[in-house]
């Protein structure tokens, strides 16, 4: 009878939770059937990080002109859109009323004032936040006695401003919290948006909000799981950054949403200025005049102007005035020359974008050269610098390592060919774009271009420079190839597939990523997908991920006496190991001196040890510090870094060539655990909860002493994965993580991108666990713990799994965040590394 009852109950929970998930399908299906006069749409907009003046900001959109670009186009659709101001300004009056707006502001529009009661009413789940944030309505969004809406309504269309997590209510205990609840106010915002506004969709307004970040399942959402409820049953639909595929998979499996696809802002170079044009000028006078016997007077000149510009830290200097033979002076300058270039070339993102505002032609130009600078031999075309450096008989992998060296002739080639490569496509662009700059009938001016040989825009120029006698053939393919892809830089689906998704169709799924890696993500507007993550380690990954590991580990060496580093603590993300295929996943493999192995399918859920011999090396104990994000994403790649670690640490060899079984010998007799249980190194936060935190600590100025924030990745980080206990979730594990970064000689993260860098994104140094390693090492030394960047100029560098290696490569600088004291990078598989 107990067990007949047991079961109906669960039937019937089961009953409820498919009417739910039926409930939600149909929602989407009746967006086909309503008239878009009808159709009600909640456009809600994100203040992250809180008290900033940031409601209605995302990452690299203009969000208030994106939005007033969309209700005019819905507008026109014949969307009921009354009342809309006439411009994006006027918008954005209307509903925050102040642009600074802090967030608890009395100044945001309150478009709905909820009494407790009919939020109590309403919202079945209410009771279940009271353990966290108490009696509703609580402190947030609300006057006292009424939960608060912030927003504002036109016709059919309410522009609401998402809650904020809520740690601003109580930084300290909710930032070190394990994982908190939404606040009373987020869940009545989501609660007006269904029940009372009654929207037929939600659209969330660019990358990203809390909402699907909130805790619940990794993924499989149960009806208990905190971005379910919020959510409910109304369609989302959510316009992404097309180069964040990780977390666009997270919005997607957390909150049902249809992600449609935005372009990052147009890049420039960053060019230079002041003291670093000065420098570039000495540097071409030393060209003309070393011969002159001026030459020890300009690199005289060179190095105190260097010096001046701290580019000291970047490249080794003398002394001014020290006597120089002619050799040395041309490498130093040369040396230089090539920081001062790397520099100048970097891309930066300039403005933000706005949807349905294509970049113009010229605003591709910089995207252009970049997608131009890689080989991409699977599809037969050659890399312009590649082309142009054949012309004058050079190899250009050698160019770029003699100008790595700082060779100078090296580098002012390189310099030429980077010269005439963007002359080459900006005359091309030029022939595609109308007299308002805009790109126009790409595909016929193309064809037009392509039909005679000898009107090619960019033979024309080059005919101009030494580059003159480049293979005609291969640039007709590239120029073929930039040609398509400059059509899908300006091509407008992001309105498109919005209008699509409102009518309950199909939007057209593509990778996310980095455009210039992968052309394939563009054009945006597109349903963003991420990989199969049982694809990866790629072969191609695990070729590049040794190089990297092997340079990294003969780095050390050297800096250390001719010792090995005996514990490397990484940092792994989903972003990049997307962009890359595992490359990261694949470093910690090679460190501890494991090979994965692919089934007859092609997925990689197996590893098998290399031997000693093969390794040539001790086998390098890890410390695997995974984001939420890389936990939500690849679950299974935890598990087979879990069980490669456990193998290795098993394996019977002498301790000095296994560090993974010597540390985890000790560990085990100091927790009194076994040697397998000690064998613990993949950690992430707990389930549900994502981050550090120490990113919005020092945002928030909520820390007085480094040892809080220390804790704080501590107490948020130190959840472990065991692959012995399947389906258990993440276990705290503390002391385990704690005694495992005490042993760790050096830090790493691979930075993929050649967009983001250290400094751009306050979750590189949340994630980074530097600082607090030098506070549990026991020999506590604080001087030698300058974080250092390591470098190998002087080897060589292979490009990774799609030629994206070499213009990573090419893009690489050092980068300090001053604010954590303790962060320095440099771009491109490289590291940061904290020495004994
Ligand atoms: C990730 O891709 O793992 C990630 C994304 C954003 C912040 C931190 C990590
Ligand atoms: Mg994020």
């Amino acid at each position: 009878m107990f067990l007949l009852v047991l079961h109906a109950g669960k039937s019937h929970a089961l009953h409820k939770r498919v009417e739910q998930l039926c409930t939600r399908a149909i929602r989407w299906a009746q967006l086909k059937r309503k008239t878009k006069e009808k159709k009600k749409l909640a456009i809600t907009v994100f203040s992250f990080p809180p008290d900033k003046g940031n409601v209605g900001t995302a990452a690299y959109l203009n969000v208030f002109n994106s939005i007033y670009s969309v209700l005019s186009d819905l507008k026109k659709d014949g969307y009921n859109v009354e009342g809309l101001p006439d411009t994006p300004e006027a918008l954005i009056e209307e509903v925050i009323h102040d642009k600074e707006a802090q967030f608890n502001s009395p100044n945001l529009n309150v478009a709905y004032r909820m009494n407790v009661r009919e939020y109590q009413y309403l919202t079945p789940y209410a009771s279940l936040l009271e353990e966290n944030w108490g009696k509703p309505p609580g402190h947030l969004n609300s006057d006292g006695e009424n939960l608060l809406v912030y927003g504002k309504q036109y016709g059919n269309v309410f522009i609401g401003v998402q809650p904020t997590f809520g740690y601003e209510g109580d930084p300290m205990r909710l930032l070190f919290s394990k994982s908190a609840s939404p606040h009373h106010g987020f869940a009545a915002y989501y609660t007006f948006v269904e029940k009372i506004f009654q929207a037929d969709a939600v659209l969330h307004f660019g990358t990203h909000g809390s909402l699907e970040f909130m805790p619940g399942k990794q993924v499989g959402m149960s009806d208990t799981c905190y971005p379910d409820s919020l959510i409910g049953n109304i369609p989302n639909i959510y316009y992404y950054a097309a180069n964040n595929p990780s977390e666009a998979t997270v919005a997607k499996r957390r909150s049902y949403a249809n992600t449609i696809s935005y372009l990052t802002p147009p890049a420039e170079n960053a060019g230079l200025y002041k003291g670093l044009k000065q420098l570039s000028e000495l540097i071409s006078s030393y060209q003309s005049l070393k011969d002159t016997g001026r030459g020890a007077q300009i690199v005289s000149s060179i190095i105190s102007t260097a010096k001046q510009c701290n580019l000291d830290k970047d490249v080794p200097l003398p002394e001014e005035g020290e006597e120089l033979p002619p050799k040395e002076r041309d490498l130093i300058v040369g040396k230089v020359y090539a920081k001062i270039m790397e520099i100048e070339s970097r891309l930066l993102p300039c403005g933000l974008h706005v949807i349905g505002e294509p970049p113009s032609a010229i605003e591709a130009v910089a995207t252009l050269v970049n997608i131009a600078a890689l080989d991409r031999p699977e599809e037969g075309i050659s890399s312009l610098p590649g082309i142009l450096a054949a012309t004058v008989g050079r190899d250009i992998e050698d160019v770029y390592r003699g100008s790595d060296k700082g060779i100078l002739a090296d580098v002012e080639l390189l310099r030429q060919i980077t010269e005439a490569s963007r002359g080459a496509i900006t005359a091309f662009v030029e022939k595609t774009t109308n007299s308002k700059g805009q790109v126009v009938n790409v595909a016929n001016n193309l064809s037009t271009i392509l039909g005679f040989g000898l009107s090619e825009p960019w033979v024309q120029y080059l005919s101009t420079t030494k580059f003159i006698r480049a293979d005609r053939e291969k640039l007709r393919v590239l120029f073929g190839f930039l040609g398509e892809c400059l059509k899908l830089v300006v091509q407008d689906n992001e309105l498109g597939s919005l209008k699509l998704a409102l009518e309950g169709s199909y939007v057209e799924p593509g990778p996310g990523g980095d455009p210039i890696r992968n052309p394939k993500v563009l054009p945006t507007g597109k349903n963003i997908h991420a990989l199969d993550p049982q694809a990866i380690p790629t072969a191609a990954a695990l070729k590049s991920a040794k190089i990297v590991v092997d340079r990294l580990l003969e780095r050390q060496k050297a800096d250390n006496g001719g010792k090995y580093p005996e514990t490397v603590a990484l940092v792994l993300w989903g972003t990049d190991n997307i962009k890359t295929y595992g490359e990261s996943l694949a470093q910690v493999l090679w460190m501890i001196g494991v090979r994965p192995v692919a089934d007859t399918f092609g997925r990689v859920n197996r590893v098998e040890p290399v031997s000693l011999e093969e390794l040539g090396r001790p086998r390098i104990d890890v410390v695997v510090n995974c984001s939420g994000v890389f936990r939500d994403l690849f679950i299974n790649q935890m598990n087979l870094l879990d069980r490669a670690v456990k193998m290795v640490a098993e394996l019977d060899e002498p301790v000095e060539m296994n560090y993974v079984r010597k540390h985890a010998q000790e560990q085990a007799e100091e927790l009194g655990v076994s040697l397998r249980e000690a064998a613990t190194r993949v950690f992430s936060n707990a389930s549900g909860s994502y981050s550090s935190n120490v990113n919005l600590a020092v945002e928030n100025a909520s820390w007085t002493d480094e040892k809080q924030l220390q804790d704080m990745y501590l107490s948020r980080k130190s959840f472990a994965f065991d692959s012995d206990a399947p389906g258990a979730g993440m276990k705290e594990k503390r002391k385990a993580f704690e005694l495992a970064l005490a042993t760790a000689d050096a830090t790493f993260q691979n930075l993929d991108s050649s967009e983001i860098s250290l400094t751009d994104v306050s979750h590189y140094f949340d994630s980074d666990p530097t600082k607090l390693v030098q506070g549990l090492r026991k020999d506590g030394r604080d001087e030698a713990a300058q974080p250092q960047v390591v470098r190998g100029d002087d080897e060589e560098w292979v490009r990774g799994s799609q030629g994206d290696r070499e213009a990573a490569h090419k893009h690489c600088r050092v980068e300090r965040n001053i604010r954590t004291g303790g962060q320095l990078g440099l771009r491109g598989g490289q590291f940061h590394v904290h020495r004994r």
